[in-house]
């Protein structure tokens, strides 16, 4: 089900929007009627994504970005500002996986400083250069993707699980900080949905993965996708510094 009008007038960036949950969010806020500003490192996905978009009510705008760079990420905010005078949304949705199936004594720390740097100090910039434009409005929607392994830990995963733990602190300690303005902040944690990040994980991590979720499937893109776009519009004005559970029955807190 969509709702034709729900974004009507509100502008959105959403990174990590070239593929996976990010696109998924993104197509789904311009179809409901926002303007929406998919950003990513993958200048070929993102070009991909303006080829296909097909929104009835709203628009799809693209911009290179690199989440782990605080002037590509200021960059983004002032271009937005700048061209539609609003910033209403903000999705990060840029992340990567990392190694699977690593044991930490083989994992390098080359890897886990990557996996932090794209998945936890993305979300850090992000928010903190998202806040300064909503609060001069007094009202946006930041949500994070954190994960289960966040939550739980997933073994053979430490720089992911770490990083996606980091976010649910970041995200519970920020919003409480803004609680009190028209902004709010939260995350979603997802178990396992099916998107191209899944393929970059080993089939013995997939497999274990997938038996810890009782309805026994891979969520989709559009039940993030859902979820997501209650979660930033209006109407979810009494959450903040929350972590949204999509995990099929796994997540057991
Ligand atoms: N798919 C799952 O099962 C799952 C589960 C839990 C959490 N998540 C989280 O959801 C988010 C989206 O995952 P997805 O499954 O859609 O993956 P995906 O690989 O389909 O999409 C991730 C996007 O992030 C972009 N990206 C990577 N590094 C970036 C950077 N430095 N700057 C900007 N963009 C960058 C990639 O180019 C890609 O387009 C991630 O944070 C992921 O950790 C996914």
């Amino acid at each position: 089900m969509n709702y034709e009008d729900r974004f009507r007038d509100q502008v959105a960036i959403v990174t990590g929007g070239a593929s996976g949950i990010g696109l998924a969010i993104g197509q789904r806020i311009a179809y409901e009627g926002g303007i929406v500003i998919l950003a990513d490192i993958n200048a070929a996905g993102l070009a991909r994504a303006a080829r296909d978009d097909d929104s009835s009510q709203g628009k799809v705008l693209t911009r290179r970005v690199d989440v782990t760079s605080e002037s590509d990420v200021c960059d983004l905010i002032d271009k937005v500002l700048a061209d539609h005078k609003r910033l209403d949304i903000v999705v990060n949705s840029a992340g990567i996986v990392g190694p699977t199936s690593t044991n930490i004594v083989d994992y390098h720390l080359c890897s886990f400083r990557d996996v932090l740097d794209v998945n936890l100090v993305g979300s850090f910039i992000l928010i903190k250069h998202a806040l300064s434009a909503m609060l001069r409005q007094d009202y946006g929607r930041i949500l994070l993707l954190a994960s289960i392994a966040g939550k739980e830990g997933n073994p053979g995963m430490a720089g992911y699980s770490a990083s996606k733990a980091g976010v649910i602190g970041l995200v519970k300690g920020v919003a409480k900080e803004y609680a009190h303005t028209g902004v709010t902040i939260n995350a979603l944690a997802p178990a396992l949905l099916d998107t191209p990040l899944t393929d970059r994980i080993s089939d013995e991590q997939l497999a274990y993965m997938t038996r810890r979720i009782p309805m026994g499937r891979l969520g989709t893109t559009a039940e993030a996708a859902a979820l997501a776009c209650w979660l930033v519009s209006d109407e979810a004005s009494f959450n903040t510094g929350a972590v949204f559970d999509l995990s099929g029955g796994r997540a057991t807190y």
